[in-house]
């Protein structure tokens, strides 16, 4: 059986980078879910496909090949055989994916697919519904949080050294907008799991939530080979 560990949070509470470190710390495969619905938004926008055309969508859906790739524990995500890990990333995009996020088809295509990516290898998952609904029976699920000005901040200052030009207030009602279509979806909302544990990482560093998560999982671990 598979180890499985769950981190749920918004945009901006340092998500990617905690799960890419803490993957090659423990070993973990990496997988950010969040891509995947990166993918399925970029390939509706290059067929100019909006959100309320479903059934446009589902046909993009059948043919829609997703792969992520890890090496040394950087991921690249491929879009039918194209590398799109930078074009997935755009304020374009960005603008776009919660709605298409919040789509039934959508979903119901890309659950499937990260629920068997999990259960055949040793993952780090990452994502808004994987703690509830992908795998509620995760082995360890986190739950971060940070404040929404703070969460605007960070995701401001990566974008200036990617070179995206937005300003802090586009980044931080981009944000707002993005969270508020995600919490109050009806499918899959972004909730926090009862029984996940909430790291507040406000006031932390990057370094400091690793060692925070890194811990709880290790104890985790630990307890797991006393009792199994
Ligand atoms: O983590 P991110 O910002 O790259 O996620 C992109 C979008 O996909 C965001 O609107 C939330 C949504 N998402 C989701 O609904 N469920 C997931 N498991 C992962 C992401």
């Amino acid at each position: 059986m598979s180890f499985i560990v769950a981190i749920d949070g918004p945009a901006g509470t340092g998500k990617g980078t905690v799960t890419k470190e803490i993957a090659k710390k423990l070993n973990l495969i990496n997988i950010d879910t969040g891509s995947m619905y990166r993918c399925v938004t970029l390939a509706c926008m290059q067929k100019g496909i909006l959100p309320s055309q479903i059934d446009k969508i589902q046909e993009v859906l059948n043919d829609i090949e997703i792969n992520l790739e890890n090496k040394s524990c950087i991921q690249k995500v491929f879009l039918n055989g194209k590398d799109v890990s930078k074009e997935i990333r755009t304020p374009e995009v960005d603008a776009l994916v919660a709605k298409f996020a919040a789509i039934k088809c959508v979903r119901d295509k890309l659950t499937p697919i990260q629920r068997k990516m999990g259960e055949e290898n040793n993952v780090i998952m990452e994502g808004r519904d994987i703690g509830t609904v992908v795998f509620p029976n995760a082995d360890v699920k986190i739950f971060l949080d940070c404040s929404v000005e703070e969460r605007a901040n960070r995701r401001y200052k990566q974008n200036l050294k990617k070179g995206i030009e937005e300003s802090y207030e586009e980044v931080l009602s981009s944000i707002k907008e993005r969270h508020k279509l995600e919490t109050e979806r009806k499918i899959a909302p972004f909730v926090k799991a009862d029984d996940a544990i909430l790291v507040d990482t406000t006031n932390m560093s990057i370094d400091e939530v690793i060692s925070k998560i890194e811990e709880i999982i290790q104890n985790k671990r630990n307890n797991c080979s006393n009792v199994c």
